[in-house]
């Protein structure tokens, strides 16, 4: 069982690497080789729209396209179960985790009546994004409208998908060294320390059922 992780954001070590790294440790807890890719350090695209991948005759199913993607996508399309993640920035998943969705998910769809999966066999996926914004700003601005695209396509594509939103970010190492005076320093550091080990869990937690076979 292989289980590939997609950091979308630039940071190694801050929030969303880090709960991805927890959801790979779920799933290697239940006994899951995984890999965590960081998308920020291979120089790809997004989709050109070449349509190598919907011509008659074609290999299917397959970009076409050569960059550092190509090898991480072959990669992708063996592995048990995938996890993407990414910070939000301006309401969006990073452009480098959406550039990376076109060229993983649309050779998988046919251009069909019914849209059918050419994928395979049905694995599971997650999505675990980050927002600096509270829970009801998240709300209230939307900043979550990407979230529920991704679920459609991605269940309908690959068979499965669950998300974990983690709000309210501790976004810098020293507070006080940034222009920051909208931010309540004392409640996001609070919440660093008691909210975001359970959000941890909560990664670790889909990691594991990352392994469970979809029914
Ligand atoms: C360019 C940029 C744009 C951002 N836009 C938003 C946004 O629209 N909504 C939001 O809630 N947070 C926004 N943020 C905050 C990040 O989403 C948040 O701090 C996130 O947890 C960072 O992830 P990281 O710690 O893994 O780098 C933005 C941050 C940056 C750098």
């Amino acid at each position: 069982m292989k289980v590939i992780a997609f950091n979308g954001g630039p940071r190694k070590t801050w929030n969303t690497a880090t709960l991805l790294e927890h959801a790979l440790q779920g799933a290697a807890a239940q006994g899951a080789e995984t890999e965590l890719v960081h998308l920020y350090d291979l120089a790809y695209t997004g989709c050109k729209s070449c349509f190598a991948c919907k011509r008659k005759g074609a290999r299917l199913a397959s970009c076409a396209v050569r960059d550092d993607l190509a090898p991480v996508l072959a990669r992708a399309a063996e592995a048990d179960a995938l996890v993407i993640g990414s910070p939000i920035y301006i309401g969006a998943t990073t452009g480098m985790l959406q550039s990376f969705l076109e060229r993983l998910v649309f050779p998988y769809i046919a251009y069909d009546a019914a849209h059918t999966t050419l994928f395979p066999r049905p694995i599971r996926t997650a999505g675990i994004y980050t927002f600096g914004a509270d829970e009801a700003r998240v709300k209230q601005m939307g900043f979550d409208a990407p979230i529920n695209v991704h679920g459609r396509v991605l269940a309908r594509v690959f068979g499965a998908f669950e998300s974990l939103l983690v709000t309210d970010t501790y976004q810098f190492d020293d507070y006080t060294k940034y222009e920051a005076s909208g931010h309540d320093v004392m409640h996001k550091a609070q919440r660093r320390q008691e909210v975001f080990p359970q959000d941890c869990q909560a990664a670790y937690a889909i990691g594991a059922r990352l392994c469970d076979p979809v029914v």
